[in-house]
């Protein structure tokens, strides 16, 4: 009987390791093998980290996008500091850095590309007017890999904080890597350093895949964020390492009036097995959410030495929505404030905003969660004349500074379910047993 049962367990354990597969969102775009492979060098590339190879890079890509191979064209980067000015992508290559490449940001900034402001945001985020080109930049293309063996991209993003700290700027920094309009984009296995704004900005795109990457960049380094998914649809995040000086990744769709007016929402999002940590949020939502942000999953995200654990954040002028949204099993660990949804975030374009516009949230489910050293742990603060609907809060456990015993939650002009979450002083949400007031939502 005892061996039966020990083979059968035996038997019971290897037949769910062979049978489990790690879950993955990365199938929604194929990995791409290219024939055709050129290398920076065949364009006169020179890794010495002190020749300019703007002209090699931009050639490597002009030879990509007109010679048109069958089945696209790998443009192979060799161990070597590539330093050179911004550069756009094209359709169907592969950008391959090798063990040891580096592709590096001159620090020229006069020279530095201007382009058209996004329509969604009506002017720079920063500044009005236009704003800098992203360092590597894609427009209206598809079939893009950036991948290899760990190779970096680094924006040497110094000189950009610096003129930010010193109020020089005359744009908007530029974002390490955008893609605008663009769709089926893998990015992966590729350590991204010192951007001078955020870091990866999917914007108007779908399907596009990031993930086993790397994202560095100083904690006191400004606007620093690690994947910001942009009125974009089927972004899939996983297996990647950010610590960064402001949010690990932020869900957004447009700015106020503009981003009311685009109208094109993110949806689809799925941020699995992040780890990192920054002075602000781990997993953020907004603020500009002005397009609507929909169908978002976070899990099994760890976060330390972080301001906010998970953000949720909108404003009054914001309008779109914010809804089915799950985000489970996150440990933290050293965060100021665990959770925090509001309604009170953020900036303005310009002053022509509609003070009538109120974001919708709703249906917010928030399970599994367990924090340590957290100094608060949750406020959710609706708006009064647009109440938060649908929020759920399920086993979450929130530890204080000084033993076990949990700080208190926070809350108004909310309504929906809580269940085993403690101490929650917070009489609008209701102590639903099976929770069925959440699965409504998601
Ligand atoms: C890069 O693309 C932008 C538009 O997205 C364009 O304005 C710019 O001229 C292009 N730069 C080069 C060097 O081709
Ligand atoms: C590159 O980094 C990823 C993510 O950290 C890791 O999973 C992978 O094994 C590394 N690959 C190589 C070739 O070093
Ligand atoms: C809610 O979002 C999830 C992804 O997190 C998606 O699978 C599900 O279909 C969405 N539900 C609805 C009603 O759209």
């Amino acid at each position: 009987m005892g061996y039966l049962w020990f083979s059968l367990s035996i038997f019971l354990c290897l037949s769910y390791f062979s049978v489990a597969e790690v879950v993955t969102c990365s199938g929604i775009v194929p990995m791409r093998y290219r024939n055709d492979k050129i290398s920076i060098t065949d364009f006169g590339g020179v890794g010495d980290g002190v020749t300019l190879n703007t002209k090699a890079f931009r050639e490597a890509i002009y030879r990509i996008e007109h010679l048109k191979r069958r089945g696209g064209t790998l443009l192979y980067i060799p161990p070597g500091v590539y330093l050179t000015e911004s550069f756009n992508l094209t359709s169907h290559m592969t950008l391959y850095l090798a063990k040891g490449a580096v592709i590096k940001a001159t620090q020229d900034t006069r020279n530095w590309p201007l382009i058209a402001p996004l329509p969604s945001y009506g002017r720079g985020r920063e500044l009005p007017g236009g704003r800098y080109s992203s360092f590597i930049h894609g427009d209206g293309i598809h079939d893009v890999v950036i991948t290899g063996e760990n190779g970096t991209i680094d924006g040497q993003g110094g000189v950009w904080w610096n003129m930010w700290r010193q109020r020089t700027l005359q744009f908007t920094r530029p974002n390490l890597i955008e893609f605008m309009n663009s769709k089926n984009i893998i990015i992966s296995n590729v350590i991204f350093q010192n951007s001078p704004f955020w870091n990866i900005h999917p914007v108007y795109c779908s399907n596009v895949v990031v993930r086993y990457v790397t994202i560095l960049a100083p904690y006191d380094s400004p606007n620093t964020d690690g994947v910001d998914p942009d009125s974009s649809s089927n972004v899939c995040i996983e297996d990647s390492y950010i610590s960064t000086g402001d949010d690990l990744v932020a869900v957004k769709s447009g700015w106020d009036e503009y981003g009311i007016a685009y109208g094109r929402p993110s949806s689809g999002i799925t941020i699995r097995r992040v780890r990192g940590s920054s002075p602000f949020a781990g997993i953020a939502i907004g603020s500009e959410t002005s397009g609507g942000v929909e169908n978002v999953l976070a899990e099994h995200i760890n976060l330390y030495n972080m301001g906010v654990g998970i953000h949720i954040k909108t404003n009054i002028g914001r309008g779109g929505f914010i809804r089915n949204i799950t985000v489970s099993d996150v440990y933290m660990e050293e965060v100021r404030r665990g959770i925090k949804i509001a309604g009170d975030v953020g900036d303005h374009p310009d002053d022509k905003y509609n003070q009538n516009a109120l974001p919708v949230v709703k249906g917010i489910t928030l399970k599994d969660i367990w924090g340590v050293q957290v100094q608060q742990a949750g406020v959710i603060l609706g708006l009064k004349n647009s109440p938060f609907t649908g929020i759920c809060l399920s086993n979450i456990n929130l530890h204080g500074m000084t033993g076990s015993r949990s700080p208190p939650w926070k809350c108004s002009d909310i309504s929906g379910a809580a269940h085993l979450v403690s101490p929650l002083q917070c009489s609008e949400l209701s102590g639903a047993q099976q929770a069925s007031t959440c699965s409504n939502y998601s």
